[in-house]
């Protein structure tokens, strides 16, 4: 197996190919060249004849990395790999999955479409799954899903004394009841209401019950910050201790970030899915599981990758 790192992203593929020894894992280069009008040269190591090859990028800001990836997938065919996989920790377009108002398009479907034209499987990690149950209704391909939690929660258990885990909306439930569950913490879930990009309101239940804890906010993206500020401004009213924001994938558009700390947030922290500041969960054994699950039994009927 060749694993082609996207540029600027070679941490994880260096983390990927050592784990991958048993898959004669090793690292090839992938360069893109960009055109003074905006097209993009892509130039790949060739891989073994027969080999595999695997692409490693995660897709945060996929508007640009999309085209030039699938012509990367489609090189690596045509110069002689036998199945070209990717391994994307943030998967984009997940939370577009209907159409809001008539004429939308259907990106989780329609992005689903692109991908699988041009990869023979894919690897990542806890994917936007709300109307969308499984990945593998909108992925004709075989598809792992590494589940974060178990890295979030002991996280939380090794930094965090007497933690309250909170879910800003009924869509983070199923994330933040499976990290409290493994962190032994109790868990609340906020309501939201979204009213554009930047206008998140949440609701918070009467805090009285949880004195002393140190509130969490878990979710599994931060993407504008809006959902975790709105219940950051909450819970400071409420008069908890410093809060904590916890995510799977940090997207941190515009200044997201030191807005939330800003905002009041102790610490802001992330898993290494998007590569960040706040990402400071390591993840890459995790994904190597994935990886190596795919590969050894690709059509199995996806099943979950968790320690
Ligand atoms: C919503 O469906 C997601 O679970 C996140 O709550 C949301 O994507 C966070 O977005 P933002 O940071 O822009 O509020």
């Amino acid at each position: 197996m060749r694993i082609y790192p996207w540029p600027g992203q070679s941490a994880l593929a260096n983390a990927l190919a050592p784990a991958l020894a048993d898959l004669d894992a090793r690292t090839a280069a992938l360069a893109l060249h960009a055109f003074p009008d905006g097209e993009t040269l892509v130039e790949v190591e060739p891989p073994a004849a027969g080999g595999d090859a695997l692409i490693a990028c995660t897709l945060d800001h996929p508007d640009a990395r999309t085209v030039p990836l699938l012509l990367a997938a489609r090189t690596l065919r045509e110069l002689g790999a036998a199945r070209v996989g990717l391994v994307a920790p943030y998967l984009a377009y997940m939370r577009q999955d209907r159409r809001f108002r008539p004429g939308q398009a259907l990106s989780a479907r329609g992005y689903a479409a692109l991908l699988a034209a041009h990869f023979d499987g894919l690897v990542t990690v806890d994917p936007h799954l709300h109307r969308i149950r499984d990945l593998a209704e909108v992925y004709p391909i075989p598809v792992r899903v590494v589940h974060a939690a178990p890295a979030l929660a002991a996280w939380i258990r090794d930094h965090v004394r007497d933690p309250l885990v909170i879910g800003p909306d009924g869509e983070s439930a199923q994330w933040a009841a499976d990290v409290a569950a493994r962190a032994a913490a109790p868990l609340i879930v906020l309501n939201k209401q979204r009213l554009g990009d930047a206008d998140v309101r949440v609701s918070v239940p009467d805090l009285a019950r949880w004195p002393g804890r140190t509130p969490v906010l878990i979710d599994d993206i931060i993407s504008s910050g809006r959902t975790a500020a709105a219940a950051l401004a909450h819970l400071r009213a409420a008069g908890t201790l410093p809060p904590v924001c916890v995510a799977v994938h940090g997207l941190f558009a515009g200044d997201a970030y030191h807005e939330l700390l800003e905002a009041g947030a102790a610490r802001v922290v992330t898993t290494t899915s998007v590569a960040h500041a706040a990402a400071q969960i390591d993840i890459g054994a995790l994904i190597a599981a994935g990886v190596r699950d795919l590969w050894r039994a690709p059509d199995a009927a996806n099943p979950e990758i968790r320690p």
